[in-house]
């Protein structure tokens, strides 16, 4: 959690700073500040709350020419959020902003207190800054080697000495950071996007390196300050891909950008109309002779895993664990040599789900990393990977990250059933083709948006609702329910719809909305007894069907039509129609869509 940027160049650094911390506020925005060179002195400027409700508005009053600093946004670990706990964090000597958490910073607490150090702040970091300050004695290098030896835990950390004027140190362990090149000026960002605007040339930095930023340009180092040199990156994304580009919320913006997602996930993987995913090594040898399919994630990328288990187990008929990653890294999983451990993440950083990647590699599994984040730690420490090409996702709440992660699971899951045998090449290059149609059809839902605007207008006053389906839809439902709690904070639950009558049904009283997926028709009459169960004792139902199934006004309230397309691609269009009852149930609401409260997009801390 958290974002991190610095710049070094000619120009005056104040803006270019705080720009970039705006592009990395999903990552947290408890509180802001940036740190820079003035005079001969650092000066600091930092507050609680957005970038705009604090940093903003405390900046115009302090006049800086400087042209070298470094920021931060945070998302509080240690500390609840106030200035005092904000970074940039220092003793006028040495100031630095962190990513990450330090796990031993109480013994190095009490170790620097019985050097004389006193520590104004509730924060991890500012133990790491007195430690730097102890060590140094003119050479910032052995001030990091030094102090890194000493700290456990996961950092990305920007650095600035008093003494070193205009020059920034970078290193990291666990943390993400990228250390970009202009053509004037050198930068360091948690995530490339923070820099698109200035240049999409940047270097990854790798645990142990450390970086080296003045006027001329960067260099690397090892951790004992040997020269390195590395291998220059050039990101993909362009600036407006990072921008809103007219909408009023990323949010939004991103759920339209879903065919193209969808369409950039599959076509590349589709060779003579059979899945391909020999780009990783994946081939159809490998696949038949895996033992166990485990997919482990968290929460909308558990989702998808959960998809995932449906199509795999019902079209290759091999059994699939789905787990999530913070309880499968603690349970001692069954899984060993022979397995295959399908690891899925957005932004590659999930603590949690890295963790969980580490275990079972370490279990001697092989493991398939589905990340959107290129270079980002999952997709660098797993065997294979397959990159999700969604373009960056800005809104804290993920939703073009899960459509083309369930995208992948479709296509993952034909690859399995062919090369089991469970399906002939035909019936693979039919579902297949079926898959690429879906981008036209997902843009389809998205030409009229006014059925889930009419939805949210009925349920956007609720305290409590109940998503419902069976099967896919019931899997669908999980993500349906995820949305809307995470960005409304209307309480909701996802249930089995068989399941209800077991103990939820008694919450059930006049008026409440229930949202029922209805997409499979195998299962449609039975998923219809229970719209029968709830309605019967006064819920309000919408039902989201394929626009052909047979719902009047007597069976439910409202019915969101999805365009027709088989009933395995369905639940694909039926989630956008989830997404879109929760993003505009939100926006009645008055709520901040891209940032809800409590939340950060990025979760690199367990
Ligand atoms: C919900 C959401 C989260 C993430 C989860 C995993 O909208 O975005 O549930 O899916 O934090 O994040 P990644 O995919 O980055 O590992």
């Amino acid at each position: 959690m958290c974002g991190i940027v610095g710049y070094v160049g000619k120009e005056r650094c104040t803006d270019i700073l705080v720009d970039a911390l705006r592009k990395l506020e999903y990552r947290g925005y408890d509180s802001a500040g940036i740190a820079v060179f003035e005079s001969d002195r650092i000066k600091t400027v930092k507050a609680k709350g957005k970038i705009d409700e604090g940093l903003a508005k405390k900046l115009p009053q302090v006049t800086f020419s400087a042209t070298c600093g470094i920021g931060h946004t945070r998302w509080a670990t240690h500390g609840e959020p106030s200035d005092v706990n904000s970074h940039p964090i220092g003793n006028g000597r040495v100031s630095i902003v962190h990513n990450g958490i330090i796990e031993n910073y109480r013994e190095l607490k009490a170790f620097l207190t019985s050097k004389g150090y006193g520590f104004e702040s509730e924060t991890d970091t500012e133990t790491v800054a007195k430690l730097l300050d102890y060590y140094y004695e003119g050479n910032p290098i052995e001030a990091i080697e030094k102090a890194l030896e000493d700290i456990e835990g996961a950092y990305a950390l920007g650095i600035i000495f008093r003494e070193h004027k205009n020059k920034i140190f970078a290193v990291r362990k666990d943390s993400p950071l990228i250390v970009g090149k202009g053509e004037k000026a050198s930068y360091i960002a948690s995530d490339v996007t923070a820099i698109l605007e200035h240049t999409k040339d940047y270097y990854l930095l790798e645990r142990g390196e450390i970086a080296i930023l003045d006027e001329s340009g960067v260099r690397f180092t090892d951790i004992h300050g040997e020269e390195i040199e590395k291998e220059l990156q050039t990101a993909t994304w362009d600036v407006t891909s990072a921008q809103k580009g007219g909408y009023e919320h990323f949010m939004l913006k991103e759920i339209h950008e879903q065919p193209e997602a969808v369409r950039n996930t599959v076509s590349p993987r589709v060779k003579a109309g059979l899945p391909d995913f020999g780009e990783c090594g994946l081939t159809p040898e490998k696949i038949r002779g895996y033992k166990n399919i485990f997919i482990v994630g968290c929460g909308s990328a558990m989702h998808s895993g959960m998809v995932g288990q449906y199509l795999i187990e019902a079209l290759a008929r091999t059994p699939v664990i789905v787990d999530i990653a913070s309880e499968f890294r603690y349970r001692d999983p069954l899984v060993s040599e022979g397995d295959l451990v399908v690891i899925i993440s957005q932004s590659g950083e999930t603590a949690d789900t890295l963790e969980a990647l580490k275990l079972s590699r370490k279990k001697g599994a092989d493991t398939l990393a589905v990340v959107n984040v290129v270079g980002s730690s999952i997709a660098r420490e797993a065997n294979m990977v397959i990159y999700t090409n969604a373009g960056p996702e800005i809104s804290v709440c993920s939703t073009k990250a899960y459509a083309v992660q369930v995208a992948f699971m479709y296509l993952f899951a034909f690859a399995v059933a062919f090369a089991n045998g469970k399906i002939d090449e035909a019936e693979c290059k039919r579902l297949t083709a079926g898959l690429l149609e879906v981008p036209e059809k997902i843009q389809a839902c998205l030409n009229d948006v006014s059925q889930y605007q009419y939805v949210a207008s009925h349920i956007f006053n609720a305290d409590s609702l109940l998503y419902i389906g069976r099967g896919l839809d019931n899997a669908l439902s999980m993500e349906g329910s995820l949305k809307l709690k995470e960005i409304s904070y209307i309480h909701s639950e996802a249930y089995a719809a068989g399941e209800l009558k077991h103990g939820t049904i008694s919450l059930i009283d006049d008026g409440m909305p229930v949202i029922v997926a209805a997409t499979q028709s195998a299962l449609f009459e039975k998923t219809l007894s229970n719209v029968r169960e709830v309605k019967s004792r006064g819920a309000k139902v919408a039902v989201i069907c394929c626009k052909t199934a047979d719902i009047d006004e007597t069976i439910a309230d409202y019915k969101v039509e999805l365009p027709e397309a088989e009933d395995m691609f369905l639940p694909m269009l039926s989630v956008v129609a989830m997404q879109l009852i929760a993003y505009y149930t939100a926006v009645q609401r008055g709520c901040d869509v891209d940032k809800p409260r409590n939340l950060a997009k990025s979760v690199t801390v367990e």
